[in-house]
This record gives C-alpha cells, sequence and structure tokens, in this order.
C-alpha cells in the first residue's frame, strides 16, 4: 500500500519532508500546504510537480491524503488540525510550542474517531535514546542539570527536547533533584531554570543547530549523556517512522519514545 502524504509547511523542515517521503517507495508526497504559498506547484526531482495551495480543507479535498505531516507554527498547526479532524485525515506534527490544552483536545478528537496522530517535540532518534539513558541514570544520581544549544533563530527557550528530558529526570527519580544552593548569584540567572530541581541552560548562537548535554553528578564522578544534531536529515527516519506507524494507531501518541516500545525505566518492552 502506497501511503499519501501530504506536508504542511515549506520551510526548512517542510521541504526536507517532501524530500524524504518522495524518496520513498511506500509513500507518495500528494501535496504542500502552507499559508504564505505563492506558487501553484513545487517541483520535485523527476520533473514531478507536487500541487502548493494555502487553504487545507481544499488541498484535502483536492489530494485525499492518508496523512498529514506538520511542521509550521504553533498558531497555525490548531487550524490545520481542525481540517484534518473534518475529513478524518492522520497527523503527525512536529511543530514545537503546541499547547497543552490544543494537544489534549487532539487526543480527545482523534481517540473520538478510532483514528492515529503523533504529536513529537523532537524526531531525531538519538534525542530519544538521550532522554531514555537520562531516565536510565535519574534513579542512580540525586542531581543533574541540562544545556542545551540551538541556532540563534529558535523562537522558544528552553527547547521542548530539554523540558521533556528534565520531566523525565524528575518522574524517574521519583521526587525533585537536589539543586545545590548557589549564595551569591552576581549575574542574575546564570544557575539557569530550574524544572523540579533539574536546572535548564539554553545557549542560542549562530552555527549551532540542536544540540543537547545531560550531566549526572555523584559523589567523586560525573556522567555525561549527549547528543548533536548536525543537519535536518536527522529528523527524518523518525518522522519516516511515525508516517508508517500512525497508519495503525487509534488515538494520539505524543512524543516519538511512544513509538518504541520503552517502558518508564528506559527498557525496550
Ligand atoms: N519536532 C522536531 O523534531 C522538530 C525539528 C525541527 C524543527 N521543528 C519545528 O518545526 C517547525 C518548522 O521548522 P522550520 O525549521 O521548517 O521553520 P521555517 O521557519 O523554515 O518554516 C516555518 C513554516 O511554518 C509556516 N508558518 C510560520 N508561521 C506561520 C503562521 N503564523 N501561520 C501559518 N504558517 C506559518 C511558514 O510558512 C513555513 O512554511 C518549528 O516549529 C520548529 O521548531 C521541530
Amino acid at each position: 500500500m502506497t501511503i499519501k502524504v501530504l506536508v504542511s509547511g515549506s520551510g526548512k523542515m517542510g521541504r526536507e519532508v517532501l524530500h524524504a517521503v518522495s524518496a520513498e517507495d511506500d509513500m507518495e508526497p500528494v501535496g504542500v500546504v502552507d499559508l504564505l504559498s505563492t506558487e501553484e506547484y513545487i517541483s520535485l526531482p523527476g520533473e514531478v510537480l507536487v500541487p502548493f495551495e494555502r487553504n487545507p480543507s481544499a488541498l484535502i479535498t483536492r489530494t485525499r491524503p492518508d496523512v498529514i505531516v506538520d511542521f509550521t507554527s504553533a498558531e497555525w498547526t490548531p487550524k490545520l488540525a481542525e481540517a484534518a479532524l473534518e475529513d478524518n485525515v492522520r497527523l503527525v506534527s512536529g511543530t514545537s510550542g503546541l499547547s497543552e490544552s490544543f494537544i489534549s483536545h487532539l487526543g480527545e478528537q482523534y481517540a473520538k474517531r478510532d483514528l492515529g496522530a503523533v504529536v513529537a517535540s523532537n524526531f531525531a532518534i538519538g534525542a530519544i535514546l538521550m532522554q531514555q539513558m537520562s531516565r536510565m541514570a535519574a534513579r542512580f544520581y540525586d542531581s543533574a542539570e541540562v544545556i542545551e544549544q540551538h541556532h540563534d533563530g529558535k523562537a522558544d527557550a528552553p527547547s521542548g527536547t530539554s523540558l521533556a528530558t528534565a520531566r523525565a529526570i524528575v518522574d524517574a527519580h521519583g521526587n525533585p533533584m537536589s539543586l545545590a544552593e548557589t549564595k551569591r548569584e552576581t549575574v542574575r540567572g546564570t544557575r539557569g531554570g530550574a524544572v523540579d530541581g533539574v536546572p535548564i541552560h539554553s545557549v542560542r548562537l549562530p552555527g549551532l543547530v540542536a544540540h543537547q548535554e545531560v550531566i549526572f553528578g555523584g559523589p567523586g564522578e560525573t556522567l555525561r549523556i549527549r547528543h548533536d544534531t548536525s543537519d535536518r536529515a536527522s529528523f527524518m527516519p523518525g518522522v519516516l517512522l511515525a508516517v508508517r506507524e500512525v497508519m495503525n494507531l487509534k488515538s494520539l501518541v505524543v512524543g516519538l519514545e511512544g513509538l518504541f516500545g520503552f517502558d518508564a525505566g528506559g527498557a525496550r518492552k
């Protein structure tokens, strides 16, 4: 069976997804929707033209996709999702900054329809493994800090991945981590922003893509778990996995780890 994929967003990620999907034998890109579209078509290698439109409902009616893959903005994704739900189309979204209330609304609506959807703040498989390894380590250490580094164009801080990592650490630890007290902070904020005792430090610089290091500290030792994304191609295996898996889901899965079959301790079920 060929999975018909409609791509939402024609920015850096949208275009990467379009090319990744078009290279797969079991997938077909059927269109691209973007509020800012100015052309009628986007061309792909092999002189293939893909319809390019501003209106999601019109493009869904025209192309009848099985799955919409969305990498846009938190203002746009809810509007797109309404159009997807109206026509019972599965959704895979990697858009950053989606609100908890919107995600829970999506969960209710997709469950009601027995239809699959995936929302994930990070599609890089290594980043998910980093989170799972942090979860494992959190059972053995009382203190941890996260340093996340991104390009200077990133809109939000801290990153969704660093927040999810900090929450996973606290969850696996069973209670808040212990945070060393700083008696005198001569520059405000230098200790980062803490999530239940796990400080997160956000670096924003040109030249960076997406990087994160988790440092656990214990008596006489530290453990460092690090992941580096050097190219957007790193997200594509996770996106393609989600497109295949969402076809068999009957509700919303939040986080790519939900497709990996890990238990809460990080081991594979
Ligand atoms: N989950 C992940 O693994 C992952 C990885 C990389 C990027 N992202 C996220 O994906 C999204 C897109 O990233 P990008 O690098 O392609 O960005 P980009 O700036 O290159 O593209 C943004 C896209 O969103 C559209 N858009 C922006 N604001 C809009 C609005 N208000 N209404 C309608 N459309 C709007 C633009 O037209 C464009 O198509 C961001 O939220 C980014 O943080 C997620």
